[in-house]
C-alpha cells in the first residue's frame, strides 16, 4: 500500500515536470552562436542590421544581452526556427521582453509566429503568418499591443484596446492561448487583458442577425406618453407672442407721402403664454420600443478551433523603426503557463530593478554634467563679454542657471511625422 502511494506520488511529480514543453527559448547567451540560429531575410538587400548587446543601462551585463536594431528608418527582417508543433488540445504561451531604450517615437516590438513552410530567406511584411503579437508605438496616438490571429488566411485584429508600455526600460510581453479559446494577455507578469476569441475579435461571422422578415407592425404604439385628451386649451390663452410697441411714436419728420404709412416697431407680448400644449399622460396603448427580432445568422458555424494553430515552426521579427535602438531578449513558447512566468521572473524580474537602478544613476549623472557644462559655457560667456579684459574673476551669477529640459531629444518632434509604423 504504501509503496504504491509512494510511487503514485514519484509519478505524479514526474508527469508534471514532463508536461511541460518549450517549443522556442532564446536567451542570447553564447556571443555570436546566435547568427547560426537567426536569418535576416533577403526579400530586400536594405533590412537593418541587429547588434548583440545589453544596452546602455541594464540589470546584468550578460543576463540582458539581446538583438538590438541598431539603423534608424530601416525595415527589420529577422526569424528563427524550431521543431514544428500544433497547439492543439493545450495552451500556447508566446512571451518576450522588449526594451525601447532609444526613447522611441515610431516603431514595432512585436514578434509573428509563422507556420513551419515560411521561407525565412524571402520572409517579409505581407508574408503570411498565423499570429501577431506585442508593442507597437507611434507618435502619441499609437501605444498598443497588438493580438492578430490569422484564420482560414484573414488576419483579426482585436476589437479591445490594450495600452503597451512607452518608457525606456524593459518590460515582459506574454500571450496566452488556451484550446477552450479563451485568451490572457500579460505584461510584466501581470494580466492587461482577457477574454474569448469569439467575444473580442470578429473572427467569426456574429451568432444572428436581425430577422430580414420581420418587419414593426403598422398598429404597434411605441409612444410611452400621449396627450391627456381631457385638457383642453384655456379661451384666454390665445395671446399675440407680438405686440406694436405702446411706447414707440411717429417721428416728427415722418412723411407719409414719402414713406408710406407709419406703424409701431414691434415688440414680445409680456402676456404671450407660448404654444399650448396639453398635459401628458401614460399612453395606455403603450408596447415598448419595437425590438427587431433576431434569428441564427446562416452564414454562422460554430468553430472550436480557432485557437488551433498547426505545423507552428518560426518566429518572426518583422518590423519598422524610425529611431532604433529597441532590445529584444528573453523569447520563449511554450505550453505551460506556470513555466513561462516563472520564466519571466528569473529573467526580466530578476533584472528588472538593478536596470532601473543603473538607469537613474546615468541620468543623474548625465544631469550633472549638463549643470556643469552650463556653468561653464556661462563662466566663458562672462569672460568674453567683459571689454578691458579684466583677469579678475567675475563674481558668479548662480540665478537661473538656464538648464536644459530632462530627456528631451531635439530630432524627436521632427520623426514624429516622418513615421508611421507597421505594416501587417
Ligand atoms: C513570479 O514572481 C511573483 C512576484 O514575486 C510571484 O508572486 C509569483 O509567484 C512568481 N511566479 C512563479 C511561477 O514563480
Amino acid at each position: 500500500m504504501r509503496v504504491a502511494v509512494a510511487i503514485l506520488a514519484v509519478f505524479a511529480s514526474v508527469a508534471v515536470t514532463i508536461d511541460a514543453t518549450v517549443y522556442f527559448k532564446e536567451q542570447f547567451q553564447d556571443g555570436d552562436a546566435w547568427k547560426s540560429r537567426w536569418l535576416v531575410s533577403e526579400h530586400k538587400s536594405d533590412y537593418g542590421e541587429w547588434k548583440l548587446t545589453a544596452g546602455k543601462f541594464y540589470g546584468d551585463a550578460e543576463a540582458d544581452k539581446g538583438l538590438q536594431t541598431s539603423q534608424d528608418a530601416r525595415f527589420y527582417a529577422l526569424s528563427s526556427r524550431f521543431e514544428p508543433f500544433s497547439n492543439e488540445g493545450k495552451s500556447l504561451v508566446v512571451q518576450f521582453t522588449v526594451k525601447h531604450e532609444q526613447k522611441i517615437d515610431c516603431g514595432g516590438g512585436y514578434v509573428k509566429i509563422f507556420p513551419a513552410d515560411l521561407d525565412q530567406a524571402a520572409m517579409h511584411g505581407d508574408s503570411q503568418y498565423y499570429i501577431m503579437f506585442g508593442p507597437d508605438i507611434c507618435g502619441y496616438s499609437t501605444k498598443k499591443v497588438h493580438v492578430i490571429f490569422n484564420y482560414k488566411g484573414k488576419n483579426h485584429l482585436i476589437k479591445k484596446e490594450i495600452k503597451c508600455k512607452d518608457d525606456e526600460l524593459t518590460h515582459l510581453y506574454t500571450l496566452i492561448l488556451n484550446p477552450d479559446q479563451t485568451y490572457e494577455v500579460k505584461i510584466n507578469n501581470e494580466k492587461v487583458e482577457s477574454g474569448t476569441l469569439e467575444d473580442d475579435w470578429d473572427i467569426l461571422p456574429p451568432k444572428t442577425v436581425k430577422d430580414p422578415e420581420a418587419k414593426k407592425p403598422e398598429d404597434w404604439d411605441d409612444r410611452a406618453k400621449i396627450d391627456d385628451p381631457t385638457d383642453t386649451k384655456p379661451e384666454d390663452w390665445e395671446k399675440p407672442e407680438n405686440i406694436p410697441d405702446p411706447d414707440a411714436k411717429i417721428p416728427e419728420d415722418w412723411d407719409v407721402d414719402m414713406d408710406g404709412e407709419w406703424e409701431p416697431p414691434m415688440i414680445p407680448n409680456p402676456e404671450y403664454q407660448g404654444e399650448w400644449k396639453a398635459k401628458q399622460i401614460d399612453n395606455p396603448d403603450y408596447k415598448g420600443a419595437w425590438v427587431h427580432p433576431e434569428i441564427d445568422n446562416p452564414e454562422y458555424t460554430a468553430d472550436a478551433a480557432i485557437y488551433k494553430f498547426d505545423n507552428i515552426g518560426v518566429l518572426g521579427l518583422d518590423l519598422w523603426q524610425v529611431k532604433s535602438g529597441t532590445i529584444f531578449d528573453n523569447f520563449l513558447i511554450g505550453d505551460d503557463i506556470k513555466e513561462a512566468e516563472e520564466f519571466g521572473n528569473e529573467t526580466w524580474g530578476a533584472t528588472k530593478e538593478p536596470e532601473k537602478k543603473m538607469k537613474d544613476a546615468q541620468e543623474e549623472e548625465e544631469r550633472k554634467a549638463r549643470e556643469e557644462e552650463e556653468k561653464s559655457k556661462k563662466d566663458t560667456a562672462d569672460d568674453e563679454g567683459d571689454e578691458d579684459e579684466d583677469d579678475e574673476p567675475e563674481e558668479e551669477d548662480d540665478d537661473s542657471p538656464m538648464e536644459e529640459e530632462e530627456g528631451e531629444d531635439p530630432k524627436k518632434d521632427k520623426d514624429e511625422f516622418d513615421c508611421c509604423a507597421s505594416s501587417h
